[in-house]
């Protein structure tokens, strides 16, 4: 065991000792951090017990609340947006609110921040090249009621409590609506965004992305779900309309009163915590909900927006996931599996088919440690099933990387020589560091991520969709002597459901993580980070240029 995970369960057997965290459902995987660097900040503070005791969901009844599904966003008119002059286009407004939920039947309203007053917000659906608008509106409280650490790049005691901007997460979009960082806005303000669509159907989501605080903002609950539809998709005859639903994962640290409760080290000066781990995990916003299904096929599009935990999950009954889609839309074909793992940010499109089992409970469950987190009731019988899960789906033609740049990118660098806290970085490198990454519009290029770290880090990049072309293990030692580059086994290609287009990638530690990139989109300024949003928000999170072609 790493020093780091020492650490963290000490911290964690502190809550223990305290009587907090008893029977605490042991249920979702974390990355953790295993970097020299890390583990003497995390030696430096450790976790502290918090203020209130928390819940033990093993002590609630399970599947009595109903499964949210989020409402479908209108758009509210048609607006033209000062770049495109001359087009009148469909225009939706999302108000990011205060608003209080039922996590669970039995437990009081819990305080939450939400697109359109709600967690997960509205779904956007458009239609591949049908451009639209989004004005983000902040009606946010001046006042945050998760905790800021004001030594954090972004989050100074002179920056507002309370700002928010926000990504559509794998969106192809103009560099002025990507949700940069730094142009957050406070409550009052708003941002027009202007939305191409011009990309395959893929299930994308939006979130909070405001410098420093990033992780609060998310963990308060502001993302919702953004579909793209496209006619080749839609022929396919894959499950629609109510059979055809997001389910939004993450965990939470619930304290009995319901409130959230989001870690703090023990430093109240500095109380970032490099990873948060709940206690028991949401899905679209509730504790063990159950869904009445039909015996017929579902399609289920799965997202991981916690802040670091990851989930195995697996179905009971023996039941499958048909895996068609991975981030960024289709995969060449249907993967079967009896599991999936998910990172953070990272999506599966799964077909499950319930038919034979009428009357039956089915659970989508954790794998490692077991617990439900979703039931499926199943009904006597429905309406005849007319949907498809062919045997292709959409071609991925592989990018030719001969000719490719390649950038050797290393993950988890320590900089400790001002002797300050110390951070996870990107290739050596702070957000504020000069731009060192500039493709050319319509350029491929391989990026080489180089795990220096104990632990997976998902790696993702705006605007851009990429392939995963291997994993290689390498040799640290002769990294950290001379920095070469010298690898120690054969390379392992992508498994089936990541052969895929994707937007983020799991880098694994002690390995060079390799993806092909075609860098498609407008000239201007974008991010790239790792998408643990503890470690985005503190430096793991890197500006690239794109230039002209
Ligand atoms: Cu899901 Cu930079 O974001
Ligand atoms: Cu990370």
């Amino acid at each position: 065991m790493s020093r780091s995970r020492r650490d963290f369960l000490r911290a964690a057997g502190s809550l223990l000792g305290a009587g907090l965290l008893a029977d605490v459902l042991p249920s979702p995987g974390v990355a953790t951090d295993a970097m020299p660097g890390m583990q003497m900040r995390t030696a430096a503070a450790r976790l502290a017990a918090p203020k209130q005791p928390l819940l033990n969901p093993a002590r609630l009844a399970p599947f009595v609340d109903p499964l949210p599904r989020p409402a479908r966003a209108r758009p509210v008119g048609r607006r033209e947006h000062p770049a495109w002059p001359g087009r009148l286009l469909p225009c939706y407004r999302m108000e990011m609110r205060a608003f209080a939920a039922r996590l669970h039947r039995d437990l009081p309203p819990t305080p939450q921040w939400g697109y359109a007053g709600s967690s997960p917000g509205p779904t956007i659906e458009v239609e591949r090249d049908e451009a639209v608008l989004v004005e983000w509106a902040n009606a946010l409280p001046a006042r945050h009621f998760l905790p800021i650490d004001h030594t954090i790049h972004g989050a100074e005691r002179d920056k507002p409590e309370v700002r928010a901007v926000t990504h559509v997460h794998g969106a192809r979009v103009p560099a002025d609506s990507d949700g940069w960082p730094e142009d957050w806005y406070v409550p009052g303000r708003s941002a027009l965004g202007r939305y191409p669509n011009a990309q395959d159907a893929a299930t994308l989501w939006y979130h909070d992305h405001a410098m420093g605080i990033t992780r609060l903002n998310i963990y308060a609950g502001l993302y919702g779900a953004w579909l793209v539809r496209d006619a080749q998709e839609r022929a396919l005859g894959l499950p629609t309309d109510e059979c055809d639903l997001p389910l939004f994962l993450c965990d939470r640290l619930i304290g009995r009163d319901g409130q959230l409760y989001y870690p703090v080290s023990d430093d109240p000066a500095a109380p970032w915590v490099m990873q948060c781990q709940g206690n028991a995990v949401l899905c679209n916003g509730k504790l063990f909900p159950y869904l009445d299904v039909e015996p017929r096929r579902y399609r289920l599009r799965l997202l991981n927006v916690a802040n670091s935990s990851f989930f195995e999950l697996a179905l009971t009954h023996g039941l499958v996931f048909r895996q068609v889609g991975s981030d960024q839309g289709l995969l060449p074909a249907p993967v079967e599996h009896s599991r999936i793992t998910l990172y953070p940010a990272e999506r599966a499109d799964v077909v499950v088919d319930f038919a034979g089992l009428a009357r039956q409970r089915v659970q989508l469950q954790l794998q490692l440690h077991g617990g439900g987190i979703l039931e499926f009731r199943v009904g006597e019988r429905g309406r005849h099933d007319d949907s498809a899960l062919p045997a292709r789906l959409r071609p991925v033609p592989r990018l030719d990387v001969a000719a490719a740049r390649d950038r050797v990118l290393t993950l988890g660098e320590v900089d400790d020589a001002g002797g300050n806290a110390l951070r996870m970085l990107l290739d050596g490198k702070r957000w504020s560091d000069p731009v060192s990454e500039r493709p050319h519009a319509g350029a491929v290029e391989t990026w080489s991520f180089v795990n220096l770290s104990g632990d997976a880090h998902p790696v993702h990049l705006h605007l851009v969709r990429f392939q995963v072309l291997e994993r290689r293990p390498f040799d640290l030692f002769a990294w950290n002597a001379r920095r070469e580059l010298k690898y120690t086994g054969p390379a392992q290609p992508p498994p089936p459901h990541e052969a895929g287009w994707k937007d983020t990638v799991r880098a694994d530690p002690g390995m060079v993580t390799r993806i092909a990139v075609r860098f498609e989109g407008e000239p201007g300024r974008y991010v790239w980070h790792c998408h643990l949003l503890e470690h985005e928000d503190n430096e793991m999170m890197r500006p690239y240029e794109l230039l002209p072609a």
